[in-house]
This record gives structure tokens, sequence and C-alpha cells, in this order.
């Protein structure tokens, strides 16, 4: 029998949601946005809020930026913060934050940085290469099983499953269950576009406890028995620096659910864009080399993470308009990969192209992604294995979107070699 305390907040979420609705059907863009209006291509309408000027001022409360040159330097000035201070003016309109957030994303600058020093290690240019040779191996094993079938999906098979081992042995996991580890990805990833129902914030808080309480299993033993892994490593203090077991479980969570979803998110963006543009495939099978160049540009043409909040923690100029203290800002990444300002050409998508990387999909200044050497080496590693060795890949379907606005990628992508 849900409490009074339930029937208040499913109360509230369905006014809320009728709020975005009614929004959305009087033109507001971010509300249309949240809506999943537009999951299939977002695109557009970044174009529509770029017309706009440099931020589009949604009714909603969300001002959305996708001027490259205004996000980069939001992300890199301190006077932004991306705390979740006011967690219903920083959520996205219509919907209530995920609750139980451990995560390191939110805490205070000085902490993280001594967070990012003792994390920064595991993923060392000498790591990422050992890491290397295990993605190879597991990509081979992989497509060993997927192309004994006649058709497989890109995503299941392969995309997904890849990432998950990878990230679960770094971090001293063995035999994993797969399906498990995607099914939590996607319902932490669904949070981050915030909880639309009683059913979703159970399924949330049951994920978190749950790899709380894998994790916490994990941290005691390796207390008692360390390994080679990154536990382990966290274990150890680094002079007078240590973690204390609530952060280690907190960062293994964040870990896991940052490290997968995302780059399986990438791989599977990235084969969907190939086979579309034939051409560009012929060019990765004839050069298996320029897999690393064809993740990037697709990093840049369609980023697995779409959007990053800020909030104003003073009055500032945004190119010409001056915004109050507490102004949120939605930094439209997938909107400033393609500001014309910045990329030549910038709807075409072109691994050949040059000015790639300067992409925002890892975003920039003080919250870089942390795992984004890793994410780039199992992306290079995924796709020369499968040019390689499926060289007449094929869609044979529709794909199925992951119903997220906040990350972009594929649930299913059908195919055969
Ligand atoms: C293609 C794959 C990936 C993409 C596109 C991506 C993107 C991002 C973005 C946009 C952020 C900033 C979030 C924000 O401040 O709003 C971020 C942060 C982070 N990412 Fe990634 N990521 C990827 C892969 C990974 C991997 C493989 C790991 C770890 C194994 C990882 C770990 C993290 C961590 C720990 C942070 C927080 C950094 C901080 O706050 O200082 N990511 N990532």
């Amino acid at each position: 029998m849900p409490n009074a305390v339930d029937l208040r907040r499913t109360a509230k979420r369905r006014l809320r949601h009728a709020l975005v609705w009614s929004k959305a059907r009087r033109g507001d863009l971010v509300s249309q946005l949240m809506l999943h209006e537009r999951l299939d291509d977002p695109y557009p309408l970044y174009e529509q809020m770029r017309a706009a000027g440099p931020v589009y001022r949604s009714s909603m409360g969300l001002n959305a930026v996708t001027s490259h040159e205004l996000c980069t330097r939001v992300l890199r000035d301190p006077a932004f913060s991306r705390r979740n201070e006011e967690p219903q003016r920083v959520t996205p309109p219509g919907e209530q934050g995920p609750s139980g957030d451990s995560s390191f994303l939110q805490e205070e600058v000085s902490d993280h940085m001594r967070w990012r020093r003792l994390v920064a290690p595991a993923f060392r240019p000498r790591k990422i290469g050992d890491y290397r040779r295990r993605t190879e191996e597991v990509a081979h094993r992989l497509l060993d099983a997927a192309l004994a079938k006649d058709d497989f999906d890109l995503v299941t098979d392969y995309a997904s499953p890849l990432p998950i081992t990878v990230i679960s042995e770094l971090l001293g996991l063995t035999d994993v269950d797969v399906e498990k580890f995607a099914h939590y990805g996607l319902i932490t990833g669904k949070a981050i576009d915030g909880i639309r129902s009683t059913r979703q914030a159970n399924e949330f808080r049951t994920a978190v406890r749950e790899l709380d309480e894998l994790f916490a299993g994990l941290v005691r033993r390796r207390r008692a028995e360390p390994g080679d892994d990154l536990v382990s490593e966290l274990l150890k203090p680094q002079g007078d620096q240590a973690l204390p077991e609530r952060e280690i479980v907190g960062t293994c969570q964040l870990l896991l659910t940052a490290g997968f979803e995302t780059t399986t998110n990438l791989v599977s963006n990235v084969v969907l864009r190939l086979k579309e543009n034939p051409e560009q495939w012929e060019k990765l099978v004839a050069d298996p080399g320029l897999a690393p160049a064809a993740a990037e540009e697709s990093l840049r043409y369609d980023p697995p993470v779409q959007y990053s909040i800020r909030v104003a923690r003073e009055e500032f100029d945004a190119v010409g308009q001056t915004l109050p203290a507490d102004t949120v800002l939605m930094l439209v990444l997938g909107g400033a990969n393609r500001d014309p300002e910045v990329f030549g050409n910038p709807h075409r998508f072109d691994i050949t192209r040059s000015d790639a990387t300067s992409h925002l999909a890892f975003l920039s200044g003080a919250h870089y992604c942390v795992g984004a050497p890793l994410a780039r080496m199992e992306a290079d590693v995924a796709l020369k294995v499968l040019a390689e060795r499926a060289p007449g890949l094929r869609q044979t379907g529709r794909p199925t979107r992951r119903p997220t606005a906040a990350l972009r990628g594929l649930l299913h992508l059908p195919v055969t070699a």
C-alpha cells in the first residue's frame, strides 16, 4: 500500500509531467527534449536553440547553451558549480532528481581534486596498455560467439558486454552477471533524466542498494586479501591520504556506472553511423588503423553524454547577456560539438576530418572524464576487431534507442556478418 509520502510524490510527478507536456506543446524546446519527442534525432532541436542565441532560455527554468565557446568557458570557470544545491532547480524540468546519489560528481572541489589524484593512476598509459590486451581477448571471444549465429545484436552481443567485462575486471569483480549489470546501467542512466514514477524510484533505489552491497563485500575481501585491481590500489594510503571505505564503495559505483553505459553507447553509435554512411565503413575496413579517428568523430557527431548541468554561483556575462547568480545552465554537448564556429561542415559524419578532437564529449575543465583513455582504447579495439573480422557487416533491422535524453545510445542494433 503506498503511504501518504508516496502518494504526494506521485501527485507531484504527475503535475510536473503535465507542466512539461503543456510547455512542449507551446513550443518550449527543452521540454520537447525532456519528453523524448526528438529522441531519434535531437540535432535539429539543438539548431533551433542555437538560432535563439548563445543561451536559449527555456520557460522551464533551464538555459540551454549550444555555443562551444560558452560551454568551454563555463566548464573551466570555478564560478560555476555542478553541485546540486537546490535539487528542484537543478534537475531537468518535470522530474525529480535521483536520490541516494553518493557520486563524487556532486562533491566539493577540494575533496574532488583529492579524489581525482587517488583514482588517476588506474588510467595512466601503462595501465591502459595492460587493459588493452585483455580487451582484445574479450572482443575476440564475444565476436566468436556472435559470428557463429546468422544474425546478432551488435549491442547486447558485443558493445555492452565488452566494457562491462573490462570495467568489472579492472575493479576486481570476476564472473559478473553481464545482463544484470547492463540492467543496472539502464536504470542509473535513465535516472539522469530524472525519476518519473514511483516504480522507477524503487528500481533506482534497489539498484543502488545492490551495488552498494556488492562493492562493500568486495572492499572487505580486498582489505583481507589484496589483489592486482583498482579496489586494492584505492585501499593503499597515498602519502598521508587514504580514502575512507564509504568513499571507495561510492567510487566503485561511479566508475562502474560511468564506465560502461557510456562506452557501450559510443560503440553502438559509431557502428550505426558507419552503417548509415557505407563509404565511411569501407574506409575503416580498408584501413582499420582509422578506428581511433572513427571513435573520435563519433564522440563529436553523436556524443554518448548529450548535456551537463552547471549552476552560476554569481552573476555572469553570457556573450553580451547578463544572467543572474543561480542561473541553471544546460550545456548541450551534442550542440556544442556541431557548432559551425569550430567545426567545418558540422553535420557531416567524416572519420577523416582533422578537427574532430575539439569535441566536448568528455567535457573540459575540472570534471574532464577520468575514464576517457580507457573509453578511447576500448572503442579503438571494438572497432578494429569488428572491421577486421566482419568486413561485410550489414544492418538487418531498425535500431532501438535508449529511452533517455541525457545519455544517447542504442538498446538494440540487429546485424549480420
Ligand atoms: C565514451 C565513453 C565516455 C563518455 C562519453 C564519458 C563522458 C563523461 C562526461 C561528459 C563526464 C562529465 C560529467 C559531468 O560533469 O556532467 C564524465 C565524467 C566522468 N567519467 Fe566519463 N565518460 C566515458 C567513459 C568513462 C569511463 C570508461 C570511465 C571509468 C571507467 C568514466 C569515468 C568517469 C568519472 C569517474 C567521471 C567523473 C569525473 C569528475 O567528476 O572529476 N567515464 N564522463
